[in-house]
């Protein structure tokens, strides 16, 4: 077999799939035994993406358990703060802290020049984990927006409300700017090698859309990702590359998300499935199943995913997925069980 005959793939250029595809955001973590078996090797979190061959393998559980029709890489989006030396450490119930934030605007004026060979690293897992995946299951890319990244890089840590960002922007425009069109570089850069390895797809995670109000949205996000989405459709080696943007809860009409040059749109939890039908024909769609449905019991798990696949039933260019990430109290039956129902529909 070969690669285009992945309907993942086939999907995301929008065609009709003989099944509907289906993978998980987070599908490799903490809700899996067998994750936690490597993970204990590991203090800091960030050493285990250093290594291609544990990523590889890390990546691979969940193929191994539930047969999905894609992988995606494993790693995280904050190896590109990490590598700008913001020193980006995983701390047990805190989640990611940064031993050196951005604080000031000569610390931005400051970064020396993103270097792509330092994630090198990240490359590697990428050949590796495609070289052991079955032939017709792709792997996806990923690099978080460069607002996203922004908001962690100066926040120094994960906040409900990254009070101390909201003031930095507001106080210092030009250098946040000045500093997301460096993060958009580097997320082309690093993007375009994850390609160059072996990526099939890439997925970009907007995860802190929803702290931008609407015009801000457009301000400090929209525009960054509409540029780094132009130039990886620009350059020769990413042209074809099939481009997937999440955006959790945002603050701006769905419509207006379908960013130029993106093939596929990836649905938050409360998105709105009639707004989400009217973009037939304009861009793929994947998600939106909550995935705190996977902790009630099997009947209604059932009831929502099908739910979904009816509404969808005549899109071209359905991928089942959640609203976002599979948290680590789920127990990997019941993910079992969701997709053996979603084949079975
Ligand atoms: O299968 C996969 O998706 C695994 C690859 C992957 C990870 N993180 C591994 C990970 C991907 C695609 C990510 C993306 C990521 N990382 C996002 C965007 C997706 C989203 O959820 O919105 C974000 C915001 C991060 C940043 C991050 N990484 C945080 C805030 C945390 C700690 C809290 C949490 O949710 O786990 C991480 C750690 C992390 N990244 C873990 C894994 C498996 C758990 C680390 C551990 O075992 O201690």
């Amino acid at each position: 077999m070969t690669q285009t005959e992945s309907i993942f793939l086939a999907a995301l250029r929008k065609e009709k799939t003989s099944e509907t595809p289906i993978w998980y955001m987070r599908q490799a973590g903490r809700y899996m035994p067998e994750y936690h078996a490597v993970r204990k090797n590991f203090k800091n979190f960030l050493d285990m993406c250093k290594r291609p061959e544990v990523c590889c393998e890390l990546a691979l559980q969940p193929i191994n358990a539930f047969k999905l029709d894609t992988a995606i890489l494993f790693s995280d989006i904050l190896t590109i703060p990490d590598a700008i030396g913001l020193e980006v450490e995983f701390i047990e119930k805190q989640g990611p802290v940064f031993r050196n934030p951005i604080k000031s605007p000569e610390h931005i004026k400051n970064l020396a020049a993103f270097n792509v060979n330092d994630l090198e690293y990240v490359y590697q897992a990428v050949k590796l984990t495609k070289a052991a995946l079955p032939k017709n299951t792709p792997i996806i890319g990923f690099a978080g927006s460069p607002w996203t990244l922004a908001a962690y890089s100066i926040e120094g840590k994960s906040s409900k409300d990254f009070e101390y960002t909201k003031k930095f922007i507001e106080t210092y425009p030009d250098e946040v700017n000045k500093f997301l069109n460096y993060l958009t570089n580097a997320c082309f850069l690093y993007l375009r090698e994850q390609v160059k390895y072996g990526a099939d797809a890439i997925q970009i995670f907007d995860s802190w859309a929803n702290l931008l109000p609407s015009d801000k949205y457009f301000e400090y996000s929209y525009q960054y990702i509409t540029k780094l989405t132009s130039m990886l459709k620009n350059d020769p080696t990413t042209s074809n590359t099939p481009i997937i943007v999440f955006t959790r809860d945002p603050r701006v009409e769905m419509n207006s998300l379908v960013y130029k040059n993106i093939d596929c749109l990836s649905l938050y939890t409360n998105s709105d499935i009639q707004q989400a039908l009217l973009l037939k024909d304009k861009v793929a769609i994947q998600g939106n199943l909550d995935p705190k449905v996977l902790l009630e019991e099997r009947s209604i798990i059932k009831a929502e995913a099908y739910k979904l696949l009816d509404a969808f039933k005549e899109y071209p260019g359905y991928i089942f997925n959640l609203g976002h990430g599979i948290t680590p109290d789920i127990d990997p039956s019941k993910v079992k069980y969701l997709t053996d129902i979603i084949r079975e529909y």
